[in-house]
């Protein structure tokens, strides 16, 4: 066996896999696998179109690949000889039983435990990289510890804070790292070996260290605070589209305060993502569990408050169409979550498009990298709707367009030529915000975007 340093990761998605193409490529002198029990999912990673749509990812994986890097469906091996496992495996809202559209489902997170330890027959670090609730790494002790095989493990808690879009600059230039441990020798001792990897590239003052359960906690804080920032302009946005206040101008002149900050206020249809959500039902079912109705009602209002702005996107589209959109064409701009990715996890889009084809409206859905997450998310009423790459096609014979996701090619169409072949009146609902709205009303459309006085011909 060679006596570099051994790192695996269990869990190729979106977290594991380019977390650790970019510790392989800034580390060259770490041998790291990762592996996955979906045998598609390593074959993608080990081919030439990756499993997943990430900005710069390509490059960071073909330096590294074969070299240091390798992807592998052996489990059990990959185990065995590794000193680090980071766990990166999905620990979605559970669906059944106690804590059912709440909790979090930790089922694989306790089966890789279990896997761990029957494979184990030398010390780890295991490292919880997966969004889990205050406390997991009670249980992946109880369960690894309580072995009589004389193996020891040290559990770490190492959340990741990138975001989809930007995963390959988040993990190169973070903001801060943050590792958990016990504060006992071995935990710091385990502690140390992490910090170690992560310095080879980030500079020392960005490793934050802390005890394990703050580490736990502050991922879910995180998360909690990111999305109330969204919830917080989307509920000022009704209001402005009440008052003829400008929401962007509320947002600019409340961010320009240090105290506030420009970053998270952009009104939107909706914040979606597999994590935000997830993530706060998560946390008000923790605080529920301690008997802290307070704050779980708080922060439970802030996935509310995302619904409703969801559905409010809709009812907008409604009123202004008559009331009706039965046997009307409708195009929605982007189905991603956000731009730059294929993601449609929480996507706003799925309310939209499911609640449209509820009041009848044919529906047409382009998107330059997510309709076939698209298909999957909507297959149950995917006859009812047409999938189209091109925004052109899509836009044709439509009544109206709404923009879901604000990916810069919608901001560059020929929106006069879109605007010849529509059905008029001609409506567009901008729910990114990112279009010109001047300049489309002067087209002839009629515009709503959101948290913006509505500018209509008739
Ligand atoms: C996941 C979690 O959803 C998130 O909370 C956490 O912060 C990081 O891990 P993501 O990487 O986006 O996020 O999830 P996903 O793309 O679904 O990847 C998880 C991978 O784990 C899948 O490829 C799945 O096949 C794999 N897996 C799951 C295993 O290898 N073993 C299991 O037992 C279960
Ligand atoms: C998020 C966190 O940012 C990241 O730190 C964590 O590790 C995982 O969850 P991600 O879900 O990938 O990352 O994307 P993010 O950029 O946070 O966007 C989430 C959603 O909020 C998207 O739908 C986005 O469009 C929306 N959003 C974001 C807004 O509507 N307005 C904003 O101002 C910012």
């Amino acid at each position: 066996m060679s006596n570099r340093t051994q790192i695996l990761c269990i869990g190729a998605g979106y977290v594991g896999g380019p977390t650790m193409a970019v510790i392989a490529d800034k580390c060259p002198h770490l041998d790291v696998t990762v592996v996955d029990i979906n045998a598609g999912r390593i074959a993608a990673w080990n081919g030439d179109t990756l499993p997943i749509y990430e900005p710069g990812l390509d490059e960071v994986v073909r330096r590294a690949r074969g070299r240091n890097l390798f992807f592998s469906t052996d489990i059990e091996g990959g185990i065995r000889k590794a000193e680090i496992i980071f766990v990166s495996v999905n620990t979605p809202t559970k669906t059944f039983g106690q804590g059912a559209g709440c909790a979090a489902d930790l089922q694989y997170w306790e089966l890789t435990a279990r896997q761990i330890l029957a494979h184990s027959t030398s010390h780890k670090i295991v490292v919880e990289k997966s969004t889990l609730p205050v406390r997991t790494a009670e249980a992946m002790e109880r369960i690894l510890n309580g072995n009589d095989k004389g193996v020891r493990f040290d559990v770490l808690s190492n959340p990741e804070f990138l975001a989809e879009g930007t995963a390959v600059k988040d993990l190169e230039q973070p903001d801060r790292v943050l590792i958990g441990s016990h504060e006992t020798p071995e935990g710091v001792a385990a502690r140390k070996a992490l910090v170690d990897v992560y310095t080879t590239w980030v500079p020392r003052e960005r490793v934050i260290e802390s005890n394990l359960w703050s580490a736990e906690l502050s991922k879910l804080t995180a998360n909690a605070f990111l999305a109330q920032r969204i919830s917080s302009i989307n509920a000022i946005s009704a209001l402005c589209e009440k008052t003829e206040a400008d929401v962007d101008e509320v947002a600019y002149a409340i961010g320009t305060d240090s105290r506030i900050g420009p970053r998270f206020l952009k009104a939107s249809v909706g914040f979606g993502g597999s994590c935000f959500r997830k993530d706060i039902l998560n946390l008000v079912y923790i605080c529920r569990s301690y008997g802290l109705d307070a704050p779980a009602d708080y922060w439970e209002s802030v996935v509310n408050m995302n619904d409703w702005q969801q559905a409010r996107f809709v009812q907008t589209m409604l009123a202004s169409m008559f009331n009706t959109v039965a046997g009307k064409r409708i195009a929605l701009f982007g189905f991603a979550f956000k731009a730059d990715t294929g993601d449609t996890r929480e996507s706003p889009g799925i309310a939209v498009a499911r609640q449209l084809i509820e009041e009848h409206a044919r529906v047409v859905i382009t998107d330059p990298q997510a309709l076939d997450n698209a298909k999957v998310d909507l297959k149950d009423v995917s006859r009812e709707i047409v999938f189209e790459p091109d925004p052109y096609k899509a836009a044709a014979g439509a009544h109206a367009i709404a923009v879901i996701t604000e990916w810069t090619l919608f901001k560059t169409l020929d929106y006069e030529r879109i605007f010849r072949a529509m059905e008029k009146p001609a409506s567009i609902f901008d729910g990114r915000n990112i279009l010109d709205r001047q300049k489309l009303f002067e087209i002839g459309f009629n515009v709503f975007a959101i948290g913006k006085r509505p500018l209509k011909h008739f």
